[in-house]
């Protein structure tokens, strides 16, 4: 398949400058590709081709409203994992049938949400969730939605914070007993079994584990169809990975053909929940540097203004991410230790980086920032959440401005 074109350099975007951006929404702050986005969500769809799939884009990898909206318009519908995220969606015009609903540990008025506006499926997670589903729908005088999420017990071989497919991990329920409680939540008198779900991890750069999981979804719903209880849809879930060294990692089109075989024997519609692949590489965090200090003879702290408040993964999963100067200097590379300005020693971008020295003031570009960046961010430090600006057709539009002092204590008495 061909390469998508990158429409983000470690100079701009789309014609227009970081240098450009930053003067104008100053530093910190993400940019996004909207060129990228549209071609990376529509190279997904077609590596599915004819066979009959939805994608589901999983909000909480990127859920501001302006790129919620450019998912819409291109025809997709949303994963979302609480009710903030299920408001999210109606605002950015999502319709409820547009809208699975997943999540270990709903609450009662989640749920109570989920039922009432009748998403396309919830996704439960346990018995006990099934009967509150059930008791919900009944005092509603509706009937809901649901599939099964089943824990397969398959290790996915991403970074164990993101891995949820085994038995040890919280999410599902147990694989030898997903058939009995399918049948059972489909004997319930208010619910509607639609589906079975599966979901075994993030960042998934090998395909074994997404079709062993995908064949033992599959499994259960042959096995359902036996027992007279026909599906709407297989949903097996997100987590196809993205290089964030450049290096050259699993196609979106062996992925797609590694699920549609595993499916293959349930004869049912797929449901992908794809988060990270549509958005991580549309996005990168812009800084400054404010500090530069030596750390020995011939090794640099390169200290700048964003942290681990505005972009954790590296803190939190030791996450790597490309680091580039869009104006470097002409000076010989030395290694470089890129910092944040937050006071915790975790609070690294990526060590040992041989870049020319950079000064006070010059740019720096992390990049694959657009999944779980902006999403994860906080007021660390008091830190306002960064400005998002989406480069549309060469024009950058500002889809979430910076949150000022007073938006960070509106709420503090
Ligand atoms: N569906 C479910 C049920 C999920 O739990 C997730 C991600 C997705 C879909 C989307 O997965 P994706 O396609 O984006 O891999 N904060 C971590 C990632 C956490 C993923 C949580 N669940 C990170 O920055 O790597």
């Amino acid at each position: 398949m061909p390469e998508i074109p990158h429409s983000l350099s470690s100079v701009g975007c789309d014609g227009v400058s970081f240098e450009t951006i930053a003067q104008r929404e100053d530093t910190p702050l993400y940019v996004y590709s909207a060129a990228q986005i549209r071609d990376r969500y529509k190279k997904l769809d077609q590596a599915f081709g004819d066979n009959p799939h939805s994608i589901h884009y999983a909000l909480k990898a990127n859920s501001t409203l302006g790129i919620a909206r450019l998912i819409r318009r291109l025809g997709g519908r949303v994963d979302a994992n609480s009710g903030g995220e299920i408001e999210v969606a109606r605002r950015a015009g999502f319709r409820p049938s547009d809208i699975v609903f997943t999540g270990v540990g709903k609450s009662r008025g989640e749920l109570e949400l989920a039922v009432g506006l009748g998403v396309r499926a919830i996704n439960a997670e346990s018995r006990g969730e099934i009967e509150r589903l059930d008791e919900i729908s009944s005092a509603l005088g509706v009937r809901a939605r649901v599939a099964v999420r089943i824990n397969p017990d398959v290790a996915a071989g991403s970074h164990p914070h993101v891995s949820t497919g085994e038995r040890s991990h919280k999410f599902g329920v147990p694989i030898d007993e997903a058939r009995k409680i399918c049948l059972w939540a489909a004997g319930r008198n208010a619910l509607d079994l639609v589906g079975v779900h599966v979901h075994i991890g993030s960042q998934l750069v090998t395909l074994d584990p997404v079709e062993h999981a995908a064949e033992l979804a599959a499994d259960v719903a042959v096995g359902l169809a036996r027992d007279g209880v026909v599906l709407e849809h297989i949903d097996v879930g997100g987590g196809l990975g993205i290089s964030y060294d450049g290096s050259a990692t699993v196609t979106v089109g062996a992925y797609a053909e590694t699920i549609v075989q595993a499916v293959s024997r349930a004869g049912l519609p797929v449901v992908i929940e794809p988060g990270r692949w549509i958005i991580g590489p549309a996005g990168v965090l812009v800084a400054r540097v404010v500090d530069v200090k030596p750390q020995g003879p011939d090794r640099y702290f390169v200290v700048i203004d964003a942290g681990m408040s505005e972009l954790l993964r590296p803190a939190l999963y030791g996450a790597f991410h490309r680091i580039e100067l869009p104006n470097p200097r002409a000076t010989a590379p030395v290694p470089c230790d890129v910092v944040g300005p937050i006071c915790e020693t975790s609070d690294v971008f990526g060590t040992g980086r041989v870049m020319p020295l950079p000064e006070v003031g010059d740019l720096v570009v992390i990049r694959d920032a657009g999944a779980y960046g902006s999403a994860m961010a906080s007021n660390y430090n008091r830190h306002p959440l960064p400005p998002e600006v989406l480069v549309d057709d060469g024009k950058p539009v500002v889809i979430r401005r910076r949150q000022s002092i007073d938006d960070m204590l509106a709420l503090e008495t």
